[in-house]
């Protein structure tokens, strides 16, 4: 197996195989099958909500690489006269830069440094943008969700629920047949606003935005929570996933906030935070009524896949990983994406295969119909938590 591995790593250098999830369950007995909202997917990578999903032809590269599923770049949210309540989030911002980012005295991440925030383009482009998602979802493509920031209110204020409402009607509108799927983002500049310095009213939102947005969708729809690294200690943060019942699914975490210098970050901090706060939350006395999970944050390997995986999570989306400096990568063609697949999936000691081999090898994973399947680290995980 170590030595088939070797020999694809080189071989799909210059490209992966059309259908690579089917060829590593001939090849070698994996069955890398994994969950988003509910929906399975033949892998577990995805592309977290950001600049990497702004227009259709980044989805149509996307769905071209093999990527699992594509999160759109978050919509700030409007009623019927176009007005936003978290209009502050809908700001024009292109530079982005990719840097090095230390944790501790050895460890060196990358993170992308950008003073953006949501879609700042007329809503009438972010629904023809879902509406090429749409078909690239119903040709079995790709897996295209939206993802919209909705008006968050203060304790002792109503949500507004005509923006619910009108946001919602549309995007179901152009989305066509049911259920939409949906993520609503609270990001680390909200983590680093006013508004949340109150847990309480942090909780609250958890509580009942899921049900306000069911309630405004003129069709079924399923929610997907993308939580805050919130400026509280790690049991807060337990505190919110637990808070967050009513939700289909919970994408775990999004990236730290840098006061001093007003910006959010990821690389090792973000892992280390995030893994820390999964595995805590596993062991709590409500784990079992814990919606499915995605994992997000410094996914630069499938050993860190594997990372997530053990402490629950379904599937990934990663963003910093598919924008490195080209030499990062030991692919030799095609898109970021599809190099950063290959790296993901067959590097022969970091990669998704490797690691879960060296899992059975070690007896901490077991063939199923001789098969050893992504989804029974989640199965495991819970079984030990
Ligand atoms: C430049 C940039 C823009 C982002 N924009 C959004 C966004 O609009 N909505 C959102 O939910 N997450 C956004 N994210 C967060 C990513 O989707 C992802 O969850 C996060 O960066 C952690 O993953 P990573 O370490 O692989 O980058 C953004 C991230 C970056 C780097």
């Amino acid at each position: 197996m170590r030595a088939r591995l070797e020999r694809d790593f080189d071989r799909f250098k210059r490209g992966l195989p059309r259908d690579f999830p089917a060829h590593v369950r001939e090849t070698y007995g994996i069955d890398l099958t994994a969950r988003y909202l509910g929906e399975l997917v033949p892998h577990p990578i995805g592309k977290g909500s950001g600049q990497l999903s702004l227009n259709p032809g980044q989805l149509d590269d996307d769905a071209a690489a093999g990527l699992a599923f594509a999160v759109l770049k978050t919509v700030i949210a409007e009623d019927a006269t176009g007005a936003q309540a978290m209009a502050a989030w809908a700001i024009h911002e292109t530079k982005m830069k990719v840097e090095r980012r230390r944790a501790g005295a050895d460890r060196e991440g990358w993170t992308v440094t950008w003073k953006g925030r949501g879609w700042d383009r007329p809503f009438g482009e972010y629904l023809a943008l879902l509406r090429a998602g749409r078909d690239l979802t119903r040709a079995g493509r790709l897996l295209v969700v939206p993802s919209v920031k909705y008006h968050l209110p203060r304790l002792a204020e109503p949500f507004r629920e005509d923006e619910y409402r009108h946001t919602t009607g549309l995007l179901a509108d152009a989305w066509g047949d049911p259920p939409l799927l949906l993520e609503k983002d609270f990001s680390p500049t909200l983590a680093g606003d006013e508004l949340a310095d109150d847990r309480a009213q942090i909780l609250r939102w958890l509580r009942e935005v899921p049900g306000r947005i069911r309630a405004a969708s003129p069709i079924p729809v399923r929610v997907a929570m993308k939580l805050m690294n919130a400026r509280f200690d790690d049991a807060f943060q337990v505190e919110m996933m637990n808070a967050s019942t009513e939700a289909d699914a919970l994408v775990c975490f999004n990236r730290l906030f840098d006061a001093a210098r007003g910006v959010a970050y990821g690389g090792w901090d973000l892992s280390d935070r995030n893994l820390n706060v999964l595995e805590t939350q596993l062991t709590s006395h409500a784990s079992a009524g814990t919606p499915g999970l995605t994992g997000t944050g410094n996914i630069c390997s499938g050993r860190m896949i594997l990372e997530y995986a053990r402490r629950g999570c379904e599937s990934v989306q990663l963003h910093t990983f598919f924008q490195l400096p080209l030499s990062e990568y030991a692919a030799t063609h095609g898109s970021r994406v599809q190099r950063a697949l290959h790296a993901l999936v067959f590097h022969p000691r970091d990669g998704l295969i490797a690691v879960m081999l060296e899992r059975e090898a070690r007896g901490e994973l077991e063939r199923q119909g001789g098969e050893l399947r992504f989804l029974d680290l989640r199965a495991h995980a819970y079984h030990a938590g």
